[in-house]
């Protein structure tokens, strides 16, 4: 999408020579804006609001057609459709203006796209970046698979920004907002992509093209994960065809130091196909499995974001231990006992919960930096569906504080996130009889929290010994949304890239 922003006084005489305008307006109060503009039209608007009796309620569209005549008389030769969007009430929307923000604008967006608009000129001023973000989001569409398209019209293609200034500053957040949205849109294609194609060496290949100042990206393969002593991601993979990938993306700014700065681990995870392996998922259960990889989609996406943008003042690694998790005569069987990279033995006693095995020599891999935060994301229970639904994130840490940091981005972005506990007494249903641990643990309740205790079995210490600060966000529900919200439509979602973009942004 083409983006550009252009200088506007809609105060005095309106002279914009767009073809179809954006305008919000409160159910309440009228803006300056909208009583020129209706000046200019001889009270056009005014008599088609009435005539429709559109009373500006939060998210609705109004749209008036001019007729050319109608536009010309006003010296607004160009302008044939005017599109009016509601924002309720003025105190309400104030009450929580980034979100009802969001629901206008994805309002204007999906009335743009259902009138096959393809040139779109926005009225604002407060936050022009919201509405990049919002557009590129919102008109996100997978359509590659389909062979009938629509030859006229294949989406709004460009976007113009009419704000008081054209200063440097709204240009760079303005340019920052659709870097990051297409980012998000960027890890929505990997989830999209069915899992014939995302394989864990599509996924190595993809992270190999994030290039960038500062980024250096390694893949290990399967004989280096021995030689690391990576039993648990190494027992997941071994039923699958698919060789592993152990991918690893650091990112330096050229201003990190050590010292000062904060090295902070993502990690993501990659089961690019999760049948259950012997454990056997049933077929429903099995249907939208492809999308197991929500977790590396969204570290890839931050890490392409990250390469663009070049935050300053702080490292960045990335690790995704990529594999498949399928039921073949070589496959681990429940029962079978597997040592993970830190030495803990772990008992196999369902297939199934392969996530946190991968996780589990993942995180231990990452600790040998000792990074100053580690955050992990994955699809990694259907128990934090139950708990959440599928629009809400579960959080789980060792670090109240992390926790608080990350989910004020993720309030302010509308990735809902939500804390579950991590409660020691939980702890004795990872015991085994036979090893340290069992990956399933038993009991068959709070599974959320069972995966967040078991991953936090592999977090390592710092220096003095204490356990570093780890936070875990369960996305099994949210990266795939049944329904659209107010930035995404249906279908793969990309959380948690926005705020984690925003929780990098505030430490650089
Ligand atoms: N990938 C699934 C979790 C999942 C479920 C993701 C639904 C997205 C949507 C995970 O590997 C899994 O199968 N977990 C098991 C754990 C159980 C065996 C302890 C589950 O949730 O049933
Ligand atoms: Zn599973
Ligand atoms: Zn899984």
């Amino acid at each position: 999408m083409d983006i550009s922003v252009k200088k506007i006084d809609l105060k005095t005489k309106s002279k914009f020579d767009s073809e179809n305008f954006v305008i919000g307006e409160f159910s309440n109060s009228k803006s300056a804006q909208f009583k020129s503009l209706d000046k200019e039209l001889s009270g056009l608007l005014t008599e088609a609001v009435e005539a429709e009796n559109f009373k500006f309620d939060l998210g609705e569209v109004f749209t008036i057609n001019l007729r050319k005549s109608e536009a010309e008389a006003a010296g607004l030769d160009s302008l044939r459709k005017i599109l009016l969007v509601g924002l309720g009430d003025r105190s309400n929307f104030n009450k929580d203006l980034l979100k009802n923000e969001r629901k206008a604008i994805a309002a204007a967006i999906r009335a743009a796209k259902i009138q096959k608009i393809k040139t779109l000129s926005f009225a604002v001023i407060k936050n022009p970046e919201s509405v990049v973000e919002i557009a590129e989001l919102v008109s996100y569409e997978f359509d590659k698979y389909k062979t009938k398209k629509d030859e006229d019209y294949s989406g709004l293609e460009s976007l113009e920004i009419c704000a008081d200034s054209t200063a440097a500053a709204i240009k760079k957040s303005i340019s920052e907002a659709q870097i990051i949205a297409e980012s998000v849109n960027f890890a929505r294609d990997l989830v999209w992509e069915p899992a014939c194609t995302v394989t864990p060496t599509y996924l190595a290949d993809v992270a190999k093209t994030i290039k960038g100042k500062g980024i250096k990206v390694k893949v290990l393969d399967k004989a280096q994960c021995e030689k690391l002593g990576m039993g648990a991601y190494l027992a997941v993979a071994q039923g699958s065809d698919q060789p592993p990938k152990f991918i690893e993306i650091t990112y330096t700014a050229a201003t990190y130091n050590e010292k000062r700065h904060k090295h902070l681990a993502l990690v993501g995870k990659g089961v690019t196909f999760d049948s259950g392996g012997l454990s056997l998922k049933p077929p429903k259960s099995m249907e939208m499995m492809k999308e197991d990889m929500a977790g590396s989609a969204a570290v890839l996406g931050t890490m392409r974001a990250v390469s663009i943008l070049q935050p300053k003042n702080i490292k960045i690694t990335m690790i995704v231990a990529a594999t498949e998790n399928m039921p073949s005569g070589k496959a681990y069987r429940p029962g079978d006992v597997i040592t993970a990279m830190n030495g803990k033995t772990i008992e196999v006693n369902n297939t199934d919960a392969e996530g946190r095995l991968t996780l589990a020599d993942a995180v231990a891999y990452v600790s040998k930096y000792k990074p100053d935060a580690i955050i992990d994301m994955a699809t990694l229970t259907g128990a934090c569906m139950v708990a959440l639904g599928n629009h809400c994130a579960g959080l789980m840490t060792n670090d109240q504080k992390l926790l608080d940091s990350v989910k004020k981005f993720a309030d302010e972005k509308g990735e809902l996130m939500w804390q579950l506990p991590l409660f020691d007494e939980y702890r004795v249903r990872l015991k085994s009889e036979i090893a340290d641990l069992k990956n399933a643990g038993s009991g068959g309740q709070a599974g959320a929290q069972n995966g967040g205790l078991f991953v936090q079995e592999f977090v390592g210490d710092d220096d003095d010994g204490k356990q570093l600060p780890w936070l875990h966000i369960d996305i099994a529900g949210p990266c795939w949304f049944d329904e659209p919200n107010e930035w995404s439509p249906k279908g793969a979602s990309g959380i948690p890239v926005r705020t984690l973009l925003s929780y990098i942004q505030s430490l650089s």
